[in-house]
């Protein structure tokens, strides 16, 4: 069905271009949860309105709550109102969009609901002439493998003249162990190249831009090696804290929320070799061979490479916030960390010996994601500086968000006339939203449309989660055998905790300020 009244719409509403995937149904386990309210729906929306989504489109919501079709749909238009980046609802669009939304009420467990939806995707695709399907796990994690399973047995995991898919959002297992039982388990029921291992962070217009930015221009690529970069500083900085997911968090922490997944894909991103080609595969065999190269942090050393924090109540743009331990579904004496700083060496050729060191955290002074590339001095420091003080390094920085763009900065001279000669630092800016003028489309919208591309280059392959887990689940453990710290460190609003600057300082080093 072509979306009506394309007219009113000034964008390109029901048109096919190149991008635009063959017919087919979009089926989200957990479908009443917070995920599908505020980012899947809005991106297939947002597609809709973009004339991305072939007309035939069709979504079908699985989850535990019982409700039909139409409080399904009524309930995603009042969200829709919150979570859109297009505001306001196009109406004619949104119904169109809508008469395609279907609900279907099961336990995940429950071999009857699997039967129920497989009748309810034939009579969807008997209208649609549809024969591709998608699944999309947006449950709590503790179902993945289950939903996995009885897809299986339903015999819902073959398509019937069509592709069938299957994205698996994060968390991805908890430890080593249990991602590689999860890929276990998602393999006995689909091929690797069903599988799309979900990382919004790789949907992000900036993230993707790093390739292009190293490989598309010739003038970076010669210096970005040990010879010339002292360190890298990659910056999660939040200043949300954990909003109602205190039960996840407490599981997660932010090493398993930030620092295994997105922390993990900016450094590899950053550190890999150019691939071949932009093939899928070419991609993420460059990026794995960083993660395996990461020298690994033994339980024992878990102290020495990394710094914890938790925060206490504080103060962020003027309004008082919880401490952690007070939040809804934390213990009052929880040991989660809500912050994490980390240093790591990539053992190769390109970067032997060049400290990587990573910071994430909730309830920081504000939100900002940065890759910074911090270079060498220059060998002799011929000139003053403004204030007296040493000479400011040249820095690369790679703002992810929120004002998304890449800056270089380098000492210029103060102008005067004096006769000793000045130096302050300034920056070369390039930003985004006054480059091209428009809003980046949301992480999920590339991201599900690439799903249905069968374009797997912004997921994460099995080997690439597991090399992750690898790294990440040894300091976990060493952190469970020693002595937590006394938390909470550090006091919403600020930077994390002193232990984290002292860490730097210990390496004659500073964290950027932002
Ligand atoms: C999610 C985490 O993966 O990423 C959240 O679970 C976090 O805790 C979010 O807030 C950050 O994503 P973004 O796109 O806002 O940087």
């Amino acid at each position: 069905m072509m979306v009506q009244n394309a007219q009113e719409n000034p964008l390109r509403v029901g048109m096919r271009s190149p991008r635009t995937p063959e017919p087919n149904t979009l089926v989200i386990f957990g479908a009443t949860g917070d995920l599908t309210q505020r980012k899947l729906i809005p991106a297939l929306y947002s597609l809709t309105l973009e004339g991305l989504l072939p007309g035939e489109f069709s979504a079908v919501g699985f989850a535990r709550r019982p409700k039909d079709h139409y409080h399904f749909r009524s309930e995603l238009k009042e969200a829709m109102g919150r979570h859109s980046r297009t505001q306001p609802l196009q109406i004619p669009v949104w119904d169109g969009f809508a008469s395609r939304l279907y609900y279907c009420p099961s336990e995940f467990g429950d071999p009857a609901g699997y039967e129920e939806l497989a009748r309810l995707l034939h009579e969807i695709e008997s209208k649609t002439g549809s024969r591709h399907r998608l699944y999309y796990l947006a449950t709590p994690p503790t179902y993945y493998a289950e939903i996995a399973q009885r897809l299986g047995e339903a015999g819902l995991t073959r398509g019937e003249g069509g592709w069938t898919s299957i994205v698996v959002e994060k968390p991805f297992g908890h430890d080593l162990a249990s991602a590689v039982e999860l890929n276990r388990t998602l393999s006995g029921v689909f091929d690797e190249n069903q599988i799309y291992r979900i990382d919004h962070y790789l949907g992000k217009e900036t993230v993707q831009n790093i390739l292009v930015f190293r490989f598309a221009n010739g003038i970076f690529e010669p210096i970005w090696n040990r010879r010339y970069i002292d360190h890298v500083q990659i910056t999660a900085a939040e200043s949300i804290g954990i909003e109602d997911r205190g039960g996840y968090y407490e599981q997660a922490g932010v090493v398993r929320d930030i620092v295994q997944n997105h922390a993990m894909q900016l450094l590899s991103l950053a550190a890999m070799e150019p691939p071949a080609t932009f093939e899928p595969n070419a991609v993420r065999d460059e990026k794995v061979k960083v993660l395996r190269a990461v020298r690994p942090i033994r339980p024992e050393q878990a102290g020495e490479f990394t710094v914890r924090g938790q925060y206490r109540p504080g103060v962020i743009s003027g309004q008082s916030v919880l401490g952690y331990r007070e939040e809804k579904g934390v213990a009052a004496e929880s040991s989660t960390e809500t912050y994490l700083a980390l240093k790591l060496f990539v053992d190769n050729w390109r970067w032997a010996g060049v400290p990587f060191y990573i910071r994430a955290g909730k309830r920081l002074p504000k939100r900002v994601t940065e890759i910074a590339i911090v270079f060498r001095q220059p060998p002799l420091s011929l000139f003053p500086t403004a204030d007296g003080s040493r000479l400011e390094p040249n820095v690369l920085s790679v703002t992810v968000q929120p004002d998304e763009g890449i800056s270089l900065k380098f000492g210029s001279k103060v102008p005067g006339p004096q006769a000793d000669l000045r130096i302050r630092p300034v920056e070369m800016d390039f930003r985004y939203g006054t480059s091209f003028g428009f809003a980046a489309p949301d992480a999920y919208e590339r991201l599900l449309l690439d799903a249905m591309l069968g374009d797997a280059t912004l997921f994460t392959r099995r080997d690439e989660i597991e090399a992750a887990w690898a790294f990440v689940t040894p300091i976990v453990e060493g952190w469970a055998r020693s002595k937590a710290p006394r938390f909470p460190n550090y006091e919403a609003g600020t930077w994390g905790p002193d232990e984290a600057d002292e860490f730097m300082e210990r390496d004659g080093r500073r964290w950027r300020r932002l």
